[in-house]
């Protein structure tokens, strides 16, 4: 049975710290939420690595905003419902792209300044949009907009920036979230945050898997704390490919952003022949579900390892100005991406389900609010359109905070925490690093593009394999974290063996079409004596 708590504790023998929020992460939903939260409270952001590093950093694309005279926020809503496949948060998207502008334009007046041509913002097309809606500072969308967010928290008053805890578990309280129980790597100790509004922001689950575009913070650390704490998590098996990484030899994958083909850029095959419009009218810029199984069946009819992205016709200064840092970054690697095709391959990129939230953020557990990547609220269905979850943080970022706002009252007694001892094992034979890298080779591999009930049930099988992990009793962040991975790997393949069905960034072999049957959301979530449960939304929205 899963224990409650990673780790034993006594409330009472902690150092303990108390603010109005506690914000778990820094990418752009933890940020801009902590800056709006602090016009109300004290605020502490706690953050696993430095404040850099999150998936904001590594945006490349861009932020999706309705500001062109051709477009609409109906034009924005119908491509997100579409890109969806159909299992949508109506609502949730309506806010999202209604709100999305003003939201938007708070981060100008905050600093970002986003490219221009003459007088207008250059706006870019990415997989699946109608009109081009893209801002974008270069390539390096994310990472300029992550560095406004830091110079804005730094000299904010209020605002209390922790770097490099982790995060082991969220404190409850006869059902409330009063903070979270926190490992303090340098000091060697668990210490505790209390507050009466917990806002996990902690991203996404990339590393799940062997090659992915992800900081090495995204573990699915949110889901699994959440998932152990009560939380409903819903929609797991949908995780998104991104059709275009540069494999490096050192095994790390550099996202080729899907501006590049929106700007012009082709796929190509070993005999450099276009192949992208026999598998969808939209060509190159199809949904990047459809791109990616594409590449795969050319990859393995023609036994390669790669497919080539060509930009060589869209001249030397138009590349050099637009992506200068896919530019350079090749550079580096002997690859001139104005006279060279660029071998890329897919790789995981973003976990559209995670913990479910109403459209304030809200969970099942009070005063736990999630928002961002971690965050389930349907804006994103089965498949996340491209580049709408920069937006996506800030608007229900906000919207956390505002609905936060009309909370009152909250009283708190330590002793009141109920905490469930368990007895440690033998950790003899337990090999932390070596099991990470297994899990991620076998969720590639088995819970990955192409899945099937074989290939997902074998990847259950070594995830529960590794049950005696769970009896390690060391304080460690790698032990920690592992633990979590295994935890959002089994929910993931459980879902996607339950869904007998393919749909948006989810595809059965065993069952290659979308069935209307399966137009609903799985939900788990732990009972009170703690077995899981698995839920059937079927019309929620
Ligand atoms: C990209 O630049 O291709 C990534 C954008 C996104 O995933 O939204």
């Amino acid at each position: 049975m899963l224990p409650r708590y990673l780790v034993n504790f006594n409330l009472s023998e902690l150092e303990t710290q108390t603010s109005d929020f506690l914000i778990i992460g820094g990418g752009v939903a933890g940020l801009f939420t902590a800056l709006k939260a602090a016009s109300l409270g004290e605020v502490t952001v706690i953050t696993k690595l430095s404040l850099e590093e999150c998936n904001t950093s590594y945006a490349q694309g861009g932020i999706a905003s309705v500001m062109g005279e051709d477009d609409s926020t109906i034009l924005h809503m119908e491509d997100t419902l579409e890109a969806g496949a159909g299992i949508c948060n109506q609502r949730a998207v309506q806010i999202l792209v209604e709100e999305g502008p003003a939201r938007v334009r708070e981060l100008m007046e905050m600093g970002v300044e986003f490219d221009r041509t003459n007088q207008h913002y250059a706006l870019g097309r990415e997989g699946a949009h109608s009109r081009d809606r893209v801002l974008h500072v270069g390539d390096c969308t994310g990472r300029a907009i992550q560095k406004v967010l830091m110079d804005s928290v730094k000299s904010c008053d209020h605002l209390n920036i922790k770097e490099n805890l982790y995060v082991i578990d969220l404190l409850t309280d006869r059902g409330r979230c009063v903070g979270a129980l926190v490992f303090n790597p340098e000091k060697e100790r668990i210490e505790a945050y209390l507050s009466k509004t917990v806002v996990m922001a902690t991203g996404g689950m990339g590393n799940l898997f062997e090659r992915n575009t992800n900081s090495d913070v995204a573990t699915g650390d949110g889901t699994a704390m959440a998932y152990r704490a009560g939380a409903e998590v819903m929609d797991l098996e949908f995780f998104q490919f991104h059709p275009t990484v540069f494999y490096t030899p050192e095994g790390k994958a550099f996202l080729i952003s899907e501006a590049v083909r929106g700007a012009g850029g082709i796929l190509r095959n070993e005999e450099e022949e276009q192949f992208m419009i026999q598998y969808h009218p939209l060509a190159d810029l199809g949904p990047r579900d459809v791109v990616t199984r594409a590449m795969v069946s050319v990859m393995r009819k023609t036994k390669t390892k790669s497919i080539y992205l060509d930009l060589r016709h869209m001249g030397e200064d138009y590349i050099k100005r637009r992506f200068p840092n896919i530019y350079c970054t090749l550079k580096d690697y002997n690859i001139d991406i104005t006279k060279d095709l660029i071998p890329v391959v897919p790789a995981a990129h973003y976990t559209m389900g995670g913990v479910k939230t109403d459209v304030n953020g809200e969970t099942n557990i009070k005063g736990l609010f999630v928002t961002g990547e971690a965050a389930c609220n349907g804006v994103n269905g089965a498949n996340r359109l491209a580049s709408n979850s920069l937006l996506e943080g800030l608007v229900f970022g906000d919207r956390v905070v505002r609905k936060a706002k009309s909370e009152t009252g909250f009283s708190f007694n330590s002793s009141s925490v109920k905490i469930q001892a368990w007895e440690a094992g033998d950790s003899a034979g337990i090999e932390i690093s070596g099991t990470r890298d297994m899990l991620r080779k076998v969720m590639f591999g088995r819970v990955g593009i192409i899945r099937s009930y074989e290939s997902l049930d074998a990847a259950l099988q070594f995830i529960n394999q590794q049950e005696p992990l769970f009896r390690h009793n060391v304080l460690q962040k790698e032990s920690f974290e592992l633990k979590n991975m295994l935890i959002a790997a089994e929910l993931m393949a459980k879902a996607a063996l339950m869904r007998k069905e393919s749909r948006g960034g989810h595809f059965r072999q065993d069952f290659p079409a979308q069935n209307n049957k399966w137009r609903g959301h799985l939900v788990f979530s732990l009972s009170k004596e703690r077995k899981e449960e698995v839920n059937w939304i079927g019309t929620m929205w």
